[in-house]
């Protein structure tokens, strides 16, 4: 019996294209192949010479004390990642929506106007406020106005709360509002990133067999195709966000979920401080890894030490090998 075991691990260690570690179980789907030849190199990593497709570039901090920001709730259709076509639904046309910034103190004036076939509804979470009177469900071709003064500093999501709520966050419709404190942090090279995950089974669409719609029942098992920073697998990896060593980098970061938390690491470097969701003190001081729940934020400080790749990465790995990776290239 031993003897066949052994047999047909050979058989399959010789079918295998790569050949599988001396004592790791003979499976011909295990993949063994590195993207790029760096620790935590989940993706191919680029040079930096063009941008990535969605800007991690923070907003400059506001200037004005009162915003008027009009956002259309659109069905359309984006490219997911690799090119892959996927029919979301987006605040503006894009997942994530626009990044929002505005200063504590400040009125947000916010216009929302339906343009999708279905109700949809917004939902700030740098708001205070009765939800029964303004997070309610907007229908198509109407429009929804109120106003909310932000009090509380940090990086915070704003989404979609339409039921099933994971289904409208998972197709697209959130982003990022970062309330700074009226004393303003110290300058630094800052990004914003949000994480979120993305579900999806052919749309049928016969003009465009790939063509991606979002698969309820992978939502509901909690098992995502990809896992992204900024709407797309590991964009930041082949186009990497430039910084210079030593000097202060500041990242914004939502997780939009709608189901897995962020383990957020950046190999090579320790957290200098980390502010949950942006209270005015660190949460932590020199930590290596910090989770940001689902529906949650934080800031993150950081320098890094030389010249190099660092990658940043959700340290729970499947997520990382589903394009929640990318890297700080230091100058
Ligand atoms: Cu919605
Ligand atoms: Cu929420």
């Amino acid at each position: 019996m031993r003897r066949i075991l052994v047999a047909a691990a050979v058989l399959a260690a010789c079918n295998s294209p790569e050949r599988a570690p001396a004592g790791a179980p003979a499976q011909a789907n295990l993949p063994t192949h590195s993207p790029a030849d760096i620790s935590h190199g989940e993706a191919p990593i680029g040079t930096g010479a063009t941008p990535a497709p969605i800007d991690a570039v923070a907003p400059p901090r506001a200037t004005s004390r009162r915003h008027k920001i009009r956002l259309e709730m659109r069905h359309t259709r984006i490219v997911l990642t690799d090119g892959v076509p996927f029919d979301a639904w987006t605040f503006d046309g894009q997942v994530p929506g626009p990044v929002l910034r505005v200063t504590v103190g400040d009125t947000v004036d916010f216009t929302v106007v339906n343009k999708a076939p279905i109700p949809h509804s917004m939902d700030f979470h740098a708001a205070e406020i009765s939800p029964s009177r303004v997070y309610i469900n907007v229908n198509p071709n109407d429009s929804l106005q109120y106003q909310f003064v932000a009090h509380v500093a940090g990086a915070f999501m704003y989404h979609c709360g339409t039921a099933p709520v994971a289904l409208h966050i998972a197709s697209g419709m959130y982003g990022a509002i970062i309330v700074d404190p009226v004393r303003p942090r110290p300058a630094a090279r800052e990004y914003v990133l949000v994480q979120s995950e993305f579900y999806t089974r052919s749309a049928g669409d016969k003009a465009d067999s790939t063509a991606m719609a979002i698969d309820w029942q992978k939502l509901l098992s909690l098992a995502p195709d990809h896992v992204v920073f900024n709407g797309r697998a590991a964009q930041y990896a082949t186009h990497p966000l430039p910084v210079k060593a030593h000097e202060l980098v500041r990242i914004y970061l939502v997780n939009a979920g709608p189901n897995r938390a962020s383990a957020f690491h950046v190999v090579g470097a320790i957290f200098e401080r980390v502010f949950q969701d942006g209270r005015a003190t660190p949460t932590f001081e020199g930590i290596q890894t910090a989770e940001v729940p689902v529906g949650g934020g934080a800031v993150f400080e950081l320098r890094l030490a030389e010249p190099g790749n660092y990658p940043f990465v959700s340290h729970a790995f499947a997520d990382a090998t589903k394009g929640a990776v990318g890297i700080l290239q230091a100058k």
